[in-house]
């Protein structure tokens, strides 16, 4: 079926994540991020991963925002930097407005003008997304932003995936699911999303029982892998 709607994860995939310790390592005062903060950077997004599994499996939901944080003090501990309470604040304040990939706005437009619908959905809370959207400029070339937050468990169980049928009322192989994360874009597969994993990093792929459809280096293709 030809597809009508393009579905994208948000943190990692539209947002770059690591863009919140890259940065505070520039700024004045945070000297001690400079070499550690791609380490910090790797660890903080692990946990923060792990936590959502571990509450999804455990049946213990609690918003993004709070895995965000635990994530963070496990990282700044394992870099020994859990005393640096303005860090750690400043690094939560970048959370919220982390820069979104270069190619964004111009393969979002480029979807809208050839009439896709388009959304993100992903583990963020409303608050979360809204901020990361409004800071990159995108809200007016998404139809919306579905939050796992309306059914309270983590991606991929497959109510998440359902928030995208319950929307747009679409087929599940009239959807493009796009992600950087192998297990998210595996787990849309196995739901039946067509699927992209964007791999800029040039991961080995996930050992999962389903594999994504398309593997990407950067989302510049896109609105062709749509069928425009
Ligand atoms: C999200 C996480 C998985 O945005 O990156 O859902």
């Amino acid at each position: 079926m030809a597809i009508t709607t393009c579905v994208f994860d948000a943190y990692g995939t539209l947002f770059d994540v690591a863009a919140a310790a890259r940065q505070a390592a520039d700024e004045p005062g945070f000297d001690a991020l400079r070499d550690k903060w791609p380490e910090l950077a790797n660890h903080w997004r692990l946990k923060q991963l792990q936590y959502t599994w571990l509450r999804a499996v455990t049946d213990a939901h609690a918003d993004f925002w709070d895995v965000t944080q635990d994530g963070l003090d496990w990282a700044l501990e394992a870099v020994s930097l859990q005393g640096d309470a303005p860090l750690r604040q400043r690094l939560l304040d970048l959370y919220w407005e982390l820069q979104a990939y270069p190619e964004v706005p111009a393969m979002l437009a480029a979807l809208k003008a050839g009439g896709m619908q388009t959304a993100i959905l992903s583990n963020g809370s409303p608050p979360m997304l809204n901020g990361a959207v409004q800071s990159a400029g995108i809200g007016d070339v998404l139809d919306d932003v579905l939050s796992v937050e309306s059914v309270g468990v983590f991606k991929p169980h497959v109510r998440v995936y359902d928030l995208v049928q319950d929307r747009f009322g679409c087929a599940r192989d009239e959807v493009l699911f796009v992600s950087s994360n192998g297990w998210d874009a595996a787990g849309a597969s196995g739901y039946g999303f067509v699927t992209a994993w964007v791999n800029r990093a040039g991961e080995p792929m996930d050992r999962l029982p389903w594999t994504p459809a398309h593997v990407l280096p950067d989302l510049t293709t896109i609105p062709e892998l749509a069928g425009l």
